[in-house]
């Protein structure tokens, strides 16, 4: 990277087949400008590579201290904004265009590993996220590579990990009318879908080739199309672990949800139990976490890595954002 930006170590941070993971930027002090929005146009095509490369990009101290300016990065670099639909998590609009909350689910609960939307049809490419208030105690969003995930899966079980690269998975999960705060994966199937009605709800799922079944208390249990778990990385070359099947299998757990029911793989069965919690074991070797200070900037291609919240306590504000890849 040129003289706006240098790299900095960092204790908590992994390695992956790129180097450093996530790979940390602060301010040159040696290019002497007050850093803020504008060094990130000038910097964009070459950060946008690290990013395919590594998977991770923080940048720490960078002279972004509010929404709009992390709103303003994005559009400087020229991320190009989607509208979050389909998601399962509660969170609210902070900007008008693309800044919104990260998922607000109850903070003594750990949001599990997942690649952003994965169980949709349509995920984005990119996930962003910018620290407002750190909290107290814990909160630090963990990253995977799921590169690094996919050679673990197989090296544990190379046949479920062909299996699932073969048959891919399918995702169920029931939807409440009103959002159930309660529930890390609460979202009611109005905000999920982002309409009023039944009969609206049902052309997006149309849309989104899910099937659906009407449950009493207007809830709905929905059933995701086929969808792959096992992708390739054309930067790489190597095999991604893509899918939110961490997530489903250990945390669509609520009063309406079973994990370990919420993964079929297309033949319809469901994940050897034994074998995937040895993977989770393994994993929590590989994962990095990475603790929030305010003004901190976490870019990851959605494509490459999973995150995570783990528990905390304290006023946390993580905003986040998502963007598709501009042809
Ligand atoms: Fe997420």
């Amino acid at each position: 990277m040129t003289t706006l930006f240098k790299e900095e170590s960092h204790a908590a941070q992994g390695r992956n087949g790129a180097g450093a993971f996530p790979k940390i930027y602060v301010p040159n002090d040696a290019a002497d400008v007050g850093f803020g929005v504008e060094h990130f146009l000038a910097q964009g095509p070459a950060l946008k590579l690290a990013l395919r490369q590594h998977g991770a990009l923080l940048f720490r101290g960078c002279g972004v201290n509010s929404a709009d300016d992390f709103e303003g990065v994005l559009d400087a670099v020229s991320f190009e904004n989607m509208p979050y639909v389909g998601g399962a998590a509660p969170r609210r609009q902070i900007t008008h265009r693309r800044i919104m909350t990260a998922n607000e689910s109850p903070p003594d609960e750990k949001i599990p590993l997942h690649h952003e939307m994965a169980q949709t049809s349509h995920p984005p490419d990119y996930i962003f996220f910018y620290c407002d208030t750190a909290p107290t105690l814990g909160g630090a969003t963990t990253v995977f590579d799921s590169r690094e995930a996919f050679d673990l899966l197989k090296s544990i079980d190379a046949a479920l990990a062909t299996q699932l690269e073969v048959e891919g998975v399918r995702y169920t999960r029931v939807m409440p009318a009103e959002t159930d705060p309660g529930s890390p994966i609460g979202r009611s199937w109005r905000e999920t879908f982002q309409v009023e009605t039944k009969a609206d709800a049902e052309r997006v799922m149309q849309d989104q080739g899910m099937r659906w079944q009407w449950l009493a208390g207007d809830e709905v249990r929905t059933e995701s199309p086929l969808l792959p778990a096992v992708r390739h990385d054309p930067v790489s070359g190597r095999k991604t672990f893509f899918n939110s099947v961490i997530a489903a299998f250990t945390g669509w757990n609520d009063t309406r949800n079973v994990g370990h029911r919420a993964v079929q793989l297309g033949s319809g069965a469901y994940l050897p139990s034994a074998v995937f919690e040895q993977f989770l074991a393994s994993a929590a070797a590989l994962v990095v976490n990475i603790p929030w200070q305010i003004g901190d900037m976490l870019w990851l291609d959605n494509r490459l890595v999973m995150h995570a919240r783990q528990p905390f306590e304290g006023p946390r504000q993580i905003y986040t954002a998502i963007a598709i890849e501009s042809e």
